[in-house]
């Protein structure tokens, strides 16, 4: 059976590109002849009845916002099995014959649920940490990363005028590809990843080993999963007052804001091939760019098909940084 109508929703944390994600699945699927509703604050929305029928104009001038228009949130509910056959019923009550879910790895394993119950639904990798399988890409890392390095440079600036050791805390509980991509491009001298255990004393020694060489101003990026960027920055402080550190918590700043060009390309590319899966009667996998091409992995392989950070590019960064 062809499908007619489609639904979208956008899970877990919220990531710049979700929006043009949400325009290029209405806008792709209406061209392709489907009705889209538009699902209201995730898995919450399935379960609480709050959706609305979008078109091409509903969906006009927001392929440059940050957050999502459609709202998100987590769902504690949508995670029994009770919670997911009120969404299907929601949404066989709208005549939705398959979904398309923006979101991250959690809202993955919730779209995976919800095929098994035999609503078919696709994936569009959608969070900042880039750390989910079946992609080398997710929407919204380019933004992060590029608000990260504004912010950095800013900091440079004064580490630099003052001597001062510059930890700077981004985002990353399980993954350091935000931490090592902007380590790489701002010049850290360091960059602390969950994929990697450094001990405090350990970045300590390198970091007085560099005083001693006269490097007087340096940037640690810290993701949040190594460690607590205070923790290390305290620990610093209190061994080694001469380095004269101090932090800066870039939080919720590198979640929102306008995609990049290259969040906002992917986004169209992702929501095409969403669509197309959808038509050609497949809905059980996760978009992804993976080899520079773009793919779907079946739910049941992203398992094997994990991306981790760029061993050469961790090493580099201690090279160039010294
Ligand atoms: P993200 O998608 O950004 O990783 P979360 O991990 O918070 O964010 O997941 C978003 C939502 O996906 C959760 O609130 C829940 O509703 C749903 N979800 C997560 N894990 C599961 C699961 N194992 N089974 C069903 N639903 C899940
Ligand atoms: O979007 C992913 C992420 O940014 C994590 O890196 C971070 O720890 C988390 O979301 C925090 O989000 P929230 O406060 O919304 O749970």
């Amino acid at each position: 059976m062809m499908i007619q109508k489609i639904g979208v929703l956008t899970s877990g944390g919220d990531a710049p590109g979700m929006n043009a994600a949400i325009r290029g699945v209405t806008r792709y699927g209406t061209y392709k002849g489907l009705a889209v509703e538009g699902i209201c604050r995730g898995y919450d929305g399935l379960i609480d009845k709050d959706s609305t029928p979008l078109n091409r104009r509903s969906v006009g001038a927001i392929i440059h916002r940050g957050g999502t228009v459609l709202k998100t949130a987590r769902c504690e509910e949508f995670k029994t099995k009770e919670g997911r056959l009120k969404a299907l019923e929601f949404l066989r009550s709208k005549n939705v014959d398959a979904l398309v879910v923006i979101g991250g790895d959690g809202s993955m394993k919730g779209a995976q649920a919800l095929s098994a119950l035999g609503m078919p639904t696709v994936v569009i990798p959608g969070t900042i940490d880039n750390d989910m399988p079946g992609t080398e890409y997710t929407l919204g890392f380019d933004t992060a990363v590029n608000t990260v390095l504004v912010a950095v440079n800013k900091i440079r600036d004064s580490a630099f005028s003052h001597d001062r050791v510059a930890f700077v805390e981004v985002m990353g509980r399980h993954a350091g590809f935000i931490a090592l991509e902007v380590g790489i491009s701002c010049g850290a001298e360091m960059v602390l990843v969950p994929e990697k255990e450094v001990s405090m004393q350990t970045v300590t020694d390198k970091l007085v080993e560099s005083h001693k060489q006269w490097k007087r101003n340096s940037i640690v990026i810290v993701a949040e999963g190594a460690m607590r960027g205070s923790d290390i920055c305290n620990y610093v402080k209190e061994h080694q007052p001469d380095l004269n550190p101090n932090l800066t918590v870039i939080g919720y700043l590198q979640r929102g804001g306008a995609p990049t060009a290259y969040d906002a390309k992917m986004a169209g590319l992702f929501s095409q091939k969403a669509v197309e899966t959808l038509l050609a009667g497949r809905g059980d996998g996760v978009v992804g760019l993976i080899d520079n091409k773009i793919t779907v992995t079946p739910y049941n392989e992203v398992d094997s098909c994990r991306f981790s950070i760029d061993e050469n590019e961790y090493d580099l960064v201690q090279a160039l940084g010294k």
